[in-house]
């Protein structure tokens, strides 16, 4: 079986002492859970200290972008060895607010994804369609695209550790999450498009988050989904007590009902 993942993206949020605030109390409220793999995206500035107030927990770190050169003249950025370096596992990779806001491309994902494997770090990769798309059927198509662009030149070896999470734009921020059948429904298209390019044994070992107003009381019922195998969650990760119910409703759903 998947290890479910839980991740809270912190977005643009939080000095250094806010995040150790934060991580400080999450890591006391979730300090039974063995069974969920736990990970906190922090701002750049934040990593390192939060990586400090992680030593020994059951918590992992991720960043929130990351650019694909090692090294050299590339003002503002940060390179897959710098996040290892800080203490990262996991890097979020094509967010929609990058995409929309910053103009990120398919292909600039895809470049960041395969940087990401070369440095070991689990790329996750955002995808999902707008609402026009929805409401025009494009649905397929758009979470087609960015599966397969983001993923073009990543091998059977590396796609194991690699999660994908599918994040309706309309759903992120907005209080209106995926029904668990509209979220079952897209995860369960992600997992056969991997099965064509790579083999459906391999398909089945890929994670597939769902992320878009994830909240304690709506988790469990996403996570019961066959295909649903984790959350990546914006607004409730903000507080510890609300991202640490959600870690609880992921854990009980698979240790009693999802099997
Ligand atoms: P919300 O949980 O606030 O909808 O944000 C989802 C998200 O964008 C996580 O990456």
């Amino acid at each position: 079986m998947r290890t479910p993942i839980i991740v809270g993206n912190w977005k643009l949020n939080n000095t250094i002492n806010e995040a150790i605030t934060l991580v400080k109390s999450l890591r006391s409220l979730v300090v039974d859970i063995a069974d969920v793999e736990i990970v906190v995206a922090p701002v750049f500035t934040a990593l390192s200290a939060v990586a400090q107030a992680l030593a020994d927990a059951n918590i992992q770190l991720a960043a929130q972008d990351v650019f694909w050169e090692d090294s050299g003249a590339f003002t503002g950025e940060i390179s897959p060895g710098m996040l290892k370096d800080v203490g990262c596992n996991y890097v979020i990779i094509g967010h929609s607010e990058r995409r929309q806001y910053f103009g990120e491309t398919d292909e600039e994902v895809n470049r960041k994804v395969k940087a990401a494997h070369t440095h070991e770090l689990i790329p996750i990769i955002c995808v999902g369609e707008s609402l026009a798309e929805r409401e025009t059927d494009k649905t397929d198509a758009v979470i087609k695209d960015h599966v397969l662009n983001g993923i073009a030149g990543v091998s059977a070896d590396q796609i194991p550790s690699t999660v994908i999470a599918y994040e309706p734009v309309w759903a992120i921020g907005t209080g209106r999450n995926a029904t668990p059948d509209q979220a079952q429904e897209v995860h369960a298209l992600i997992r056969s498009v991997l099965s064509d390019i790579y083999s459906a044994d391999v398909a089945t070992q890929v994670r597939i988050q769902y992320g878009g107003s994830v909240k304690p009381d709506n988790a469990a019922a996403l996570i019961m989904q066959p295909d649903v195998d984790g959350a990546l969650v914006g607004t409730a990760s903000w507080e510890a007590e609300s991202f640490a119910q959600i870690a609880t409703a992921v854990h009980n759903t698979y240790s009693t009902d999802k099997t």
